[in-house]
């Protein structure tokens, strides 16, 4: 319980004052504060669809998958329905089997096997795992920003410390000379991710060879090696001409988190899983990774997502939609004079803010009830970020809004 009622402390990395009178511990109380930009965008749209009702507002800011297709909802459908001795009872940790095979046959990588899979719940659940199996308290993960900005959260429960480095702004690309100076003795990890959540970069050869490079480097000269937990939470949405590469034939210390959150509409069933690079799989390995399941509290992903993983003939889905609407966005962008880092994959747009105080911009465009997420969230404070799996309508509509509060003086 937090102690010293009405006094209060400040968090420095935001400038934010937060009241130290609740039963919150000082951290969560923090996160309340400093994490919940997406989620107090969230709020803002229940304010506002409460007071002007449901059309009135066009809510850009959440992350939110499109409808699930019909083939998964139906295989859903067909889990939920099955009955057998133990369907619903404790199963192994890292889950089923034969999901585990397939889930190896889904990475299609040479000499993936089950046991070098855990089912997780979502992509979310398998980072927390490999954070705890394969890092100790005290070491320093380091991430590019713009990040996801749950990766912090994610590492401060560990007892990592998150050290943030910024990618190159024109490019958004890893600047490998950035990455050098972030490193240190204590750096144990490194989190990318690709497709990246906001700015809808796709690392491609040359720049996965540049990261690699500096890593070997740096393992060579401190004799320890660095995990590279490759966030692959839109791995499926990836537009052409840009193309997914395949982090392991890079790098051996390395793990994969995959999620069925987005291109199959899955995000409130939690599933996803953790790939480890075969060199870092075996009997001990697997051991950790259960006992990690049962620390972290997930101690298995959801039976029913998993039975319907199972009952699906192929986890290819068809992502034309989320293409479409990726033109239809970043087109209405530029239409709307707005500056927009190339969306090569995602569901995201990484704009410049036209005003110099981004708060104030997302602010004035939040009046006209357009909801943006400001790029404080994700530490690169000059952008805001905007989901594009909305309608065609709205998108033309949100992003008219937002070109006209630009041409506005601030
Ligand atoms: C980059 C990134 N990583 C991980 C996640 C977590 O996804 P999941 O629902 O699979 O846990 C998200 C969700 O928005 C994300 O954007």
């Amino acid at each position: 319980m937090a102690h010293g009622r009405h006094a209060r402390h400040r968090v420095d990395r935001l400038n934010i004052e937060v009241a130290d009178d609740s039963p919150l511990s000082r951290w969560t109380a923090g996160q309340v504060e400093v994490g919940g930009w997406i989620r107090r965008m969230f709020a803002e749209g229940e304010r506002l669809r409460s007071a002007h009702g449901d059309g009135a507002v066009i809510d850009l800011a959440l992350g939110q998958p499109l409808d699930a297709p019909v083939v998964v909802r139906q295989a859903m459908a067909a889990a939920a329905a099955e009955a057998f001795p133990g369907r619903h009872a404790y199963m192994a940790n890292l889950g089923y089997p034969e999901l585990r095979e397939r889930a190896a046959e889904d990475v299609d990588f040479s000499g993936m096997t089950g046991g070098c899979l855990a089912m997780t719940g979502g992509a979310a659940g398998a980072i927390c795992l490999a954070l705890r199996a394969f890092l100790n308290p005290g070491d320093e993960v380091v991430g590019i920003a713009p990040y996801f900005p749950e990766f912090r959260p994610y590492c401060e429960t560990a007892g990592l410390a998150f050290v943030p480095v910024r990618a190159d702004d024109a490019t958004q690309r890893v600047d490998p000379d950035g990455l050098v100076r972030a490193l240190t003795e204590r750096t144990a990890a490194l989190i990318i991710n690709t497709p990246s959540n906001p700015s809808g970069h796709v690392i491609e050869h040359e720049e996965m060879s540049a990261i690699v490079d500096v890593i070997e480097h740096h393992n060579r000269r401190t004799g320890r090696r660095i995990l590279l937990v490759v966030d692959e939470a839109y791995r499926n949405l990836v537009y052409a001409p840009a193309r997914r590469v395949e982090p392991f034939e890079y790098y051996e210390t390395a793990v994969l988190a995959r999620s069925f959150s987005k291109d199959m509409g899955l995000a409130g069933e939690r599933i996803g899983y953790l790939a480890l690079h075969p060199s870092l799989a075996g009997e001990q390995t697997d051991r950790g990774l259960a006992s990690c399941m049962r620390a972290l509290g997930m101690v298995n992903a959801p039976a029913t997502a998993q039975r319907a993983l199972l009952g699906l003939g192929s986890w290819q889905v068809d992502v034309n939609q989320y293409r479409v609407l990726r033109d239809h966005a970043r087109d209405a962008a530029l239409r709307a004079g707005l500056e927009v880092a190339e969306p090569q994959g995602g569901i995201f747009l990484w704009i410049r803010s036209p005003w110099p105080d981004t708060l104030a911009y997302v602010s004035a465009v939040a009046e006209r009830h357009v909801l943006v997420t400001p790029g404080i969230a994700f530490e690169v404070a000059e952008r805001f970020r905007l989901c594009f799996t909305s309608t065609p309508e709205r998108l033309t509509r949100g992003l008219a809004v937002a070109g006209e509060v630009a041409a506005a003086a601030p």
